[in-house]
């Protein structure tokens, strides 16, 4: 009998990614390209890791092995007898090689920052992800590329690039979009400098609108594309959401497919998260009505276990559509609720938030900056999460939010829309697992929380709703099945 599908031995995957969690984070990003690998090794997929080595990615290298050095080409001398190491990520649990280019990134500062060079730092990781389907390790080599959001979206030319050149197939490309609004954009003048073929800068290439476009060359170039939702993946080819390339992604809708991003529960549990004040579990909540009062005590917030606290965890970018929370707070704090938020980003909003809690201390609590231990605590011990986005390709803290009980309120998109099920009388027995709302305004959130209060005040069928979505599955495993079909559609 001829195996299923399911069951043949899984290709040799490398996962093309700028960051990962727990090295380097700036997002949901680092979440996914830390957990998807291990959810489909048991699947059988052989996979390894290409990542930029920044200096908290090169501290995590274990024992690392010189597998060449690297002589890429174009204007990226800087990197030339940069070495790529190969080893093992013992804080991801995976094996990885890692590009130690000391001039592109070792240096203080974000990650992605620029200073004028980005367009060749991340050339380099693209360039390099298509040496490994070349041979450039001849102890293994890459037969699919698989290349997350922007920073890797050259992988696909360059490999294109070498079929070309070599007159044969190499390996197979798959390319996901974790945000269509993040592009790698540069002058046309900086193409050049890439090293790639000449033809390449077309508008059936890296061209858009006179500019260099990485993402565009990703998914341009690669046999399939996939973004974090299926909603999301409908809503990047209208003209409304597709950042210029709906029409691209619309001649390629065939090749395009949404698969939701799904929760890492080593890092992401309420029964064994070592960051909490107490353990709890859908059976008992006990311990998320602890993890609440050290929570207002910490903040400083009344400490009422009857008043329902709502938080934010977040970037504070237009994205994600924070400023109808600040139109919001005064009704929501007039009807009784509590808000905690943990942030940063733009100056205007962080300023906006500090100053309401300075005015209300006993009812609103800003913690600005980074702070991953206090993500947790503040997601296990808060009743409600709010994640009122203009767009969301995935979003992952509301599906954390399902996990820790604490039910969210989000606005209808993207993969906001595919993991959340509106709280209604006839849903109440049934799917409902939050607050939806459509409209992007104030008055649409402050309605949606409203709802939300009014169940918080009837105890037994706030639980109900609670059980059922901590007793959602959220893992990998369904994704990372999608993803191995996936590969094999872009190897056949
Ligand atoms: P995005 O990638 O667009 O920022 P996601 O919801 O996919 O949105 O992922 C955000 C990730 O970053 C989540 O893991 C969330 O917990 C985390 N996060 C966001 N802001 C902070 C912060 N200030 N401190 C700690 N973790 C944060
Ligand atoms: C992006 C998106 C977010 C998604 C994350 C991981 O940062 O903004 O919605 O969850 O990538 O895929």
């Amino acid at each position: 009998m001829m195996p299923a599908i399911e069951d043949a031995p899984g290709p040799r995957v490398l996962q093309v990614c700028a960051e990962i969690f727990p090295l380097l984070k700036t997002g949901g990003l680092a979440d996914v390209a830390g957990a998807l690998p291990l959810a489909l090794q048991p699947l059988g997929v052989d996979v390894r890791l290409l990542l930029p080595g920044f200096e908290p990615i090169l501290r995590g290298l274990e024992a690392p092995v010189v597998v060449a050095t690297l002589q890429p080409p174009g204007a990226m001398q800087a990197a030339h007898g940069a070495r790529l190491l190969y080893g093992r990520l013992p804080a991801c649990g995976l094996w990885g090689y890692v590009i130690d280019a000391p001039a592109y990134y070792r240096r203080d500062g974000a990650p992605y920052e620029e200073r004028g060079d980005n367009h060749l730092r991340f050339a380099l990781l693209g360039w390099t992800a298509a040496a490994l389907a070349q041979g450039l390790d001849p102890f293994w080599r890459a037969e699919l590329l698989h290349a997350h959001d922007w920073h890797a979206a050259l992988a696909p030319a360059y490999l294109r690039a070498a079929e070309a050149a070599q007159h044969r197939r190499l390996a197979g490309c798959v390319y996901t979009v974790h945000n269509l609004a993040y592009q790698g954009m540069y002058g046309a003048h900086l193409f050049g400098e890439l090293g790639l073929p000449g033809h390449f800068y077309s508008v059936q290439g890296l061209e858009f609108h006179g500019h260099v476009n990485f993402m565009k060359a990703g998914l341009h170039y690669a046999d399939r594309i996939s973004t974090v939702s299926p909603s999301y993946a409908r809503e990047i080819q209208s003209p409304e959401q597709g950042c210029g390339l709906d029409g691209l992604l619309r001649s390629r809708t065939a090749a395009l497919t949404g698969i939701l991003n799904g929760v890492d529960t080593r890092v992401w549990d309420p029964a064994t998260d070592a960051h909490l004040p107490a353990p709890y579990d859908g059976a008992d909540l006990g311990g998320k009505a602890t993890c609440k009062q050290a929570l207002q005590a910490e903040l400083g917030l009344a400490g009422d276990a009857h008043a329902p606290l709502l938080c934010v965890v977040s970037r504070l970018a237009e994205q994600k559509g924070l400023h109808l929370v600040l139109q919001a707070l005064p009704r929501l704090v007039e009807a009784g609720a509590q808000f905690a938020l943990l942030g940063s980003g733009d100056a205007w909003m962080e300023a906006a938030f500090r100053e309401f809690a300075q005015a209300r201390p006993r009812q609103v609590a800003v913690r600005l900056g980074y702070d991953e231990p206090f993500a947790h605590r503040l997601i296990a011990g808060s009743d409600l999460i709010l994640v009122p986005s203009r767009y969301e390709p995935c979003g992952l803290t509301q599906l954390y939010g399902l996990r820790y009980g604490t039910l969210p309120v989000v606005r209808r998109v993207g993969g906001l829309a595919d993991t959340v099920a509106d709280t209604r009388l006839e849903t109440l027995d049934g799917e409902a697992t939050g607050f939806v709302f459509d409209a992007f305004d104030a008055e649409a959130l402050c309605a949606a929380v409203r709802r939300a209060l009014a169940l918080h005040r009837r105890p037994a069928d706030w639980a109900l709703v609670q059980r059922r979505a901590m007793a959602q599955r959220w893992d990998w495993e369904g994704p990372a099945r999608q993803y191995r079909q996936l590969y094999r559609h872009a190897l056949h």
